[in-house]
């Protein structure tokens, strides 16, 4: 007898951690539309309004912008695996779990890694990153942009100018900061970036939308190289070192966007989410998406204050959508995560590394990001902590509440 299993029910969540969290139910609704095949000039069409629509996610007029089929660290590892030929040097400026995610990608790819560290917390000024550019002379600087790890958003807009100033290529990922924090990717000279769909675009994860500029596509179309059974009569590979991987074979892929080189099978749903992530940004405003995850942040941050909690790390430098704060004494993080999610179906982050035990990270993300969603969880974890024992001065309602109020978007 075949085991069927009951069809997918999930019980009802409210996603407030530091990703993922409840997609939008527009994207959703995109991703249930049927198949195309890829090579559909319908689907080509869908392929260069995704192209057009994140060119305006990124500020950016990069002709290479495009999908990496994968979650967020598809589009690192592709980025990554195509730049660096073995023995380059790579300097990762770490602040946190995801700037050893770059180290630790960087060096499969054979680069000699290269680091810098500031305490978890804490953000690099630009004149260090200078000073260790100097020092180690990378080919290329790989870092985070919201390292969500530790809830900090690292200054990029002097980064990518030092970066050209010295020769060296600049790669972010901005995987849990884009669109809820400013990212003007041709603004600030960068030359290659990557995200999620998972945070502030309000999606599922699954497809890794990227940008670079010429200049880098120029380096990896150096690397060309075509499938041995679908390659063209005559054809003549690029000069330098085959790009290792096959599925992130960037010149390959650049290929199969520009004119449909046969390369992976499209994961045709992603890339309607993609795109319908995208348009529910765009409709809002790109500004104003960034300026509603300031507003959450604040109503977060009065609240939790509210309560008596402490926040966690450099404030002036924390992402716009999430939170660190300290666990209190008095309680088992873990036994009032539980009672959150189980009692008041409402999800908050742990942590990594040095801050396991010692933080939780809340959430304000993309569909999420909203007035209801905030008061909600900030009533809830009040509860959750008198469940546990806590007294506590107010359980940060009305403080959030008057965030709100003050930027004229309450009710009452
Ligand atoms: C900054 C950052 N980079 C990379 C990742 C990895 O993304 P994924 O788990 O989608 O591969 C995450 C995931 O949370 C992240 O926050």
């Amino acid at each position: 007898m075949p085991t069927t299993f009951a069809p997918i029910n999930p019980p009802p969540r409210l996603l407030m951690g530091p990703g993922p969290i409840n997609a939008d139910p527009r994207v959703l609704r995109a991703m249930s539309a049927q198949l195309l095949g890829q090579y559909d000039p319908a689907f080509r069409e869908n392929m260069r309004e995704t192209q057009v629509l994140f060119r305006q996610i990124f500020v950016t007029e990069n002709k290479w912008t495009l999908l990496i089929d994968g979650t967020s660290r598809a589009g690192i590892e592709a980025i990554l695996v195509s730049l660096i030929i073995p023995g380059d040097v790579v300097l990762v400026p770490v602040f946190g779990r995801f700037g050893h995610l770059l180290c630790e990608i960087a060096s499969r790819c054979g680069a000699d890694v290269r680091t810098i560290e500031t305490e978890w917390g804490t953000v690099f000024t630009p004149e260090a990153v200078e000073a260790a550019i100097v020092q180690h002379r990378p080919k290329l600087l790989a870092i985070c942009q919201g390292d969500t790890s530790t809830t900090m958003c690292q200054p990029l807009d002097r980064i990518g100018k030092i970066c050209r100033a010295h020769g060296v290529i600049s790669y972010v990922d901005a995987t849990a900061s884009i669109c809820g924090n400013a990212l003007p990717v041709d603004a600030w000279q960068l030359d290659a970036v990557s995200v999620g769909l998972q945070k502030c675009l309000g999606g599922p994860s699954g497809v890794s939308p990227i940008t670079f500029t010429d200049a880098v596509a120029a380096r990896l179309k150096e690397r060309w190289h075509i499938e041995a059974g679908i390659q063209p009569k005559g054809f003549v590979p690029g000069t330098g070192p085959r790009i290792p991987s096959n599925y992130f074979d960037l010149a390959m892929i650049m290929a199969y966007w520009e004119t449909g080189l046969n390369h992976h099978t499209e994961a045709t749903s992603m890339l309607y989410c993609a795109r319908e992530c995208a348009r529910i940004v765009l409709e809002e405003g790109l500004t104003e998406s960034i300026e509603r995850h300031r507003i959450g942040s604040e109503a977060m941050m009065a609240g939790l204050r509210a309560m008596g909690l402490r926040l966690f790390g450099d404030l002036p430098n924390k992402m716009l959508n999430v939170t660190g704060v300290y666990i209190p004494k008095e309680v088992d993080g873990e036994a009032v995560r539980r009672t959150l999610l189980l009692d008041f179906g409402i999800e908050i982050g742990t942590s990594f590394g040095p801050l396991v035990g010692v933080i939780w990270r809340i959430g304000n993300m993309g569909y999420n990001s909203r007035k209801e969603f905030i008061l909600q969880t900030l009533a809830c974890v009040a509860a959750a902590l008198r469940l546990h024992g806590m007294t506590l001065p107010s359980d940060g309602v009305a403080e959030a509440h008057a965030v709100y109020k003050a930027a004229g978007q309450t009710a009452a």
